[in-house]
């Protein structure tokens, strides 16, 4: 296993935009949340002072262990072997309450993907594993096990959007009763046969929504998000900078909402002449639409061709105050 990842190459995407987005201080401290290879690390740190530092999460083992390789080489740098929802925890166990930029790359890495033995390919066959961290949870075997037809509905349609969620939902789940699904292209078949016929030669393979759904799951995916989210905005220093990159809509739209509601913080109704909640804004956009790979890197990089990176910095208190209308009480 660590043979291959030694030769499967993960090329970060959209690399400078997201290293320019959370870079301000050569003497700051960074964390990047989802090292994988370590690609934007490495280029977050070739723009670090001696006096800079940078703390890398990945719930990977094999990641962790790439990235502790790294560690020995460059004393800024380290890495903790945890996921992302518990950054509030790590870094307050670190002293580190004003970090100048953190940055999120979601989702799984190339190496992940391209290894067949844990689950992640349609294109390869694997285990039914999918898991991120291999050192703890359920495999996907284990979990579709004690899951019921409709629960199944619902994680594809969450997860996935996918269309045909029930006759996949239903051949999932017969497949498994069967002795029929032990593998990831038992998976990839039952979805096949699930869709219609007409939809299983177009261009996106009938199988792709429910392997991404079923990982979203498994690894619970979008409660990560809340947290690290969450964590990150309250460890960061006045101006300092938020960056995610994102790879489906669902994503996207959670990280949209969860930044939306620190910018517009105010839950009074629109008819109120005056502020009475007295929430004020934590956070403002850098960028107010998500910035996308220009056609040179789709080219180069296929897999970046759905990434979607949201920016976003953390007010002062002088310009939360400003931005709430409180200096003159003004709704
Ligand atoms: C897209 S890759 C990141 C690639 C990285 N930016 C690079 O340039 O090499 C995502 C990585 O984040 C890790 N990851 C995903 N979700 C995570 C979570 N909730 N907590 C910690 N690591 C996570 C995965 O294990 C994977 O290694």
């Amino acid at each position: 296993m660590a043979t291959d990842v030694e030769y499967s190459e993960h090329i970060p995407v959209l690399r400078d935009a997201f290293i320019d987005a959370i870079f301000s201080d050569p003497d700051g401290c960074y964390v990047d949340c989802t090292f994988g290879r370590g690609g934007h690390s490495r280029q977050l740190l070739a723009r670090l002072s001696e006096k800079g530092r940078l703390l890398a999460f990945d719930r990977d083992p094999d990641a962790v262990a790439a990235g502790e390789e790294l560690a020995q080489q460059d004393a800024r740098f380290a890495i903790e072997h945890a996921d992302f929802a518990r950054l509030g925890e790590v870094l307050d166990a670190r002293g580190w309450c004003q970090v100048t930029g953190i940055g999120f790359d979601l989702g799984v890495s190339s190496p992940q993907v391209d290894q067949a033995q844990r689950g992640f390919s349609f294109r390869q066959d694997g285990p039914l594993d999918m898991r991120m961290d291999t050192t703890q949870g359920q495999p996907l075997s284990r979990r579709l096990e004690h899951v019921s037809e409709r629960e199944l509905i619902d994680i594809l349609r969450r997860f996935g959007d996918e269309r045909y969620a029930q006759r996949i939902a239903r051949a999932i789940l017969k497949a498994m009763h069967d002795g029929a699904l032990t593998t990831t292209s038992d998976l990839e078949n039952a979805c096949f046969h699930a869709v219609p016929k007409q939809a299983r030669y177009g261009s996106t393979h009938p199988a792709t929504r429910t392997f991404q759904a079923l990982r979203i799951w498994v690894n619970d995916e979008m409660q990560q998000i809340d947290d690290g989210i969450s964590a990150a905005v309250d460890h960061l220093q006045p101006g300092g900078r938020l960056a995610v990159i994102s790879f489906h809509s669902g994503e996207d739209r959670r990280i949209r909402d969860l930044i939306e509601a620190r910018v517009h913080a105010c839950t009074c109704p629109p008819q109120m002449p005056v502020c009475v909640c007295g929430k004020k804004p934590t956070m403002r956009w850098l960028q107010k639409k998500p910035v996308r790979p220009d056609e040179g890197e789709v080219a180069a990089n296929p897999r970046s061709r759905s990434s979607m990176l949201r920016v976003a910095q953390r007010l002062t208190d002088a310009e939360a105050v400003k931005l709430a209308g409180y200096a003159g009480g003004v709704h």
